[in-house]
């Protein structure tokens, strides 16, 4: 909203949100797939179609793995149909799901993987890794930016991948992911909540916590209630963002180098923060 001209020719797929679509994993993905054939003779012609870009977890939109078999699918279409498969892994790479990127546990390779944000550990640097019969396509510098190859962000991705290999992060980042949902997981039945808690999902340690008006019929919570659960967490030293279409969810990004005991004071400060 409010911004704009955007690139033309881009075509919005429905994503596979199981949950949202009140449906199992299974169902969801056959009613997305049923569209995404649809729009290939409705909607573009598949012959035109360079690139299908995905998020293997999708961050703003909520924390949301996509099914494996959803994304067998694409990579089958891709390689049928000539078109690259594109994952974007700004927020999902770099050992935030417990493999260097997440597409790594999906049984399927990319084409190309877009990386940023934990690939310097905070510092101002992206990537765009791919094939090099892809990436060579560009002419000698016809691809720049005034902060490409910047020194200290490259110097800081070095750092963070020997602290990734050294402290075992990728390990890490699974373990802190099970401790995460053995926390909040309990409170799926837990009726003393308001607003109740519908949803727990995500991969390594992206999670996702989605709040809702009513569990049975999935309703979103109120975006300004969420707010108001994250403001007083908030004022209790705990910084956490919201997520989701409806911007119901709680995602949970904690750093891979917490302690056990700083995690468990972290989480224990939200659930307070959802309980008033
Ligand atoms: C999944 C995802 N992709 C891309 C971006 C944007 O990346 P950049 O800031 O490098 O344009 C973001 C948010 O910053 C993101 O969350």
């Amino acid at each position: 909203k409010k911004f704009g001209p955007f690139a033309p020719e881009i075509y919005r797929a429905p994503f596979p949100y199981a949950y949202r679509m009140g449906m199992s994993e299974v169902e969801a993905v056959e009613q997305c797939w049923a569209a995404f054939e649809r729009m290939q003779i409705a909607g573009v012609d598949p012959e035109t179609v360079a690139a299908v870009l995905i998020e293997p977890v999708q961050g703003e939109g909520g924390f949301i793995p996509v099914p494996v078999e959803f994304m067998r699918r694409l990579r089958e279409f891709c390689t049928r149909n000539g078109s690259l498969l594109i994952v974007d892994e700004v927020q999902s790479g770099f050992g935030r799901t417990g493999t260097l990127f997440a597409i790594e546990q999906f049984g399927v390779e990319p084409d190309i993987i877009v990386a940023a944000k934990s690939i310097a550990a905070g510092m101002p640097l992206a990537a765009t890794i791919g094939r090099a019969r892809i990436m060579d396509c560009a002419h000698y510098g016809g691809v720049g930016g005034t902060y490409g190859g910047n020194p200290l962000a490259c110097a800081a991705a070095l750092a963070t991948i020997d602290l990734i290999e050294r402290e075992h992060l990728l390990e890490r980042a699974k373990v802190i992911g099970q401790r995460i949902r053995a926390r909040f997981e309990p409170l799926l039945a837990d009726d003393s909540l308001d607003p109740p808690v519908g949803d727990v999902r995500g991969l390594g340690a992206m999670i996702g916590i989605e709040l809702v008006k009513d569990r049975r019929k999935r309703t979103p919570a109120a975006a300004e209630e969420v707010l108001a659960i994250l403001g007083r967490a908030l004022e209790r030293g705990v910084l956490a963002m919201r997520a989701g279409l409806y911007v119901n969810c709680i995602r949970l990004l904690v750093p891979l180098v917490i302690t056990d005991d700083q995690l468990d004071e972290g989480l224990e400060v939200l659930i307070g923060a959802m309980r008033h």
